[in-house]
């Protein structure tokens, strides 16, 4: 469980997350400790790392890190690390949902939760209803689970979250809210009344486009023994070595986001003004339709921006045209990239666009994206 690091920044407390005080001739971080020891000790009750699936302790370094990142202040909140964001949402799934019950989801969030809950859950006998992000908190009634997701990926639109716990609460439902897009810097949705987070630690948590990882936290200790315990017979679990990696890159995620966020307010003016671009998205911008709520609950806006081009043909353009961006379907990453939503069956238009800002110079991009929409004219 966590130790709250009150009254620290947020880089220096992504710095100390989850890593042991510092031992002269030790490194800064333990090294990638892999599995377990390989001995069992005669003492028979007393084994923690017997086997890697159940625990092991690089998965506890980076669990206490998410538990003090998602649950800033609230040393009850523990967490439980997964192989992908995907195994997070689906082993909560598996853990609370049972035929006859209710799932309450969002219509534009991320399309393969949607389709998992409409693939493997309907035919359980489990009703799934799919609302649109601002409208949850009216749609909750009967509910035995609610996945609001805020931002939406990729819609990028805003629930509130405050609202959405009070009705949850009413409704007798559990709220879990995936917070991949925003991450514990960007909102903490625990302490906006959330019983769960979920969500993608592949994304600008870890940022740097190189490892799968998800996770669970919660202050609700029965729900995550039951997690645990799920995790521990399907085997959905995180490598060792990509523990240890997203626990080491979680030290310059605020610098990353801050970056992002700078680059996103950026180019969402340059989209917003450009004659080529309509429908532009980003919770950060004055006049967004959810940027009212979205000051209330995030600390960061995020990286992300989406908008609409005529066709999908000019969002290709747009990519050939650009120098610094290139086409990935990933996001929260070092390098700023374009993903045009169509392809995966979204339900937007063939020209709608989800821009993933990096941390390259703000100038630069701005440059860069003028002169590649100028050239669609
Ligand atoms: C909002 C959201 N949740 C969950 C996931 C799934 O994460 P992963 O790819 O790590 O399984 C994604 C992936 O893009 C996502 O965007």
């Amino acid at each position: 469980m966590s130790t709250p690091e009150q009254g620290l920044g947020d880089s220096t407390r992504c710095v100390r997350a989850g890593v042991a005080p510092g031992a002269p001739g030790e490194p800064i971080m333990p090294g990638p400790v892999l599995a377990a020891p390989y001995h069992l000790s005669a003492d028979e009750g007393s084994e923690s790392d017997f086997y890697a699936r159940n625990s092991n302790p690089t998965w506890r370094g980076l669990e206490l890190a998410l538990s003090q990142l998602e649950g800033e202040g609230s040393p009850e909140v523990g967490a439980a690390v997964f192989g992908t964001g995907m195994s997070a949402i689906t082993v909560l799934m598996r853990t609370v949902l049972r035929p006859g019950d209710v799932l309450v989801m969002p219509s534009d969030g991320y399309y393969l939760a949607r389709a998992y809950a409409a693939e493997k859950l309907v035919p359980q006998g489990i009703e799934v209803r799919e609302v649109d992000t601002p409208a949850m908190v009216e749609a909750v009634a009967g509910a035995r689970l609610v996945l609001a997701e805020s931002p939406s990926n990729p819609g990028l639109d805003v629930v509130d979250l405050r609202a959405l716990s009070a009705a949850c609460r009413r409704a007798g439902a559990l709220l879990a809210v995936d917070n991949t897009t925003a991450t514990p810097l960007g909102q903490l949705p625990l302490q906006l009344g959330a019983d769960v987070v979920v969500a993608s630690g592949t994304k600008a948590l870890s940022g740097h486009s190189d490892l799968l990882m998800g996770y669970l936290a919660t202050a609700d200790a029965e729900l995550l023994g039951q997690v645990y315990r799920e995790r521990t017979m399907s085997g959905v679990v995180l490598g060792p070595f990509e523990a240890w990696l997203a626990h080491r890159s979680i030290g310059s995620a605020a610098l990353r986001l801050d970056r992002q966020g700078t680059n996103a307010a950026a180019l969402a003016e340059l989209l917003v003004r450009h004659p080529a671009v309509t429908d532009v998205r980003w919770p950060g911008l004055a006049d967004d339709p959810a940027h009212a709520v979205a000051a209330t609950q995030m600390s960061r806006f995020g990286g992300l921006v989406r908008g609409v081009l005529p066709s999908a043909e000019a969002v290709h353009a747009l990519v050939a045209a650009s120098e610094l961006t290139t086409l990935a379907t990933s996001f929260g990453g070092l390098h700023t990239t374009i993903d045009r939503r169509a392809r995966w069956g979204d339900d937007v238009a063939p020209g709608f666009f989800r821009l993933s800002c990096g941390i390259e110079d703000t100038d630069d991009l701005v440059r860069d994206l003028t002169q590649a929409l100028d050239s669609l004219r």
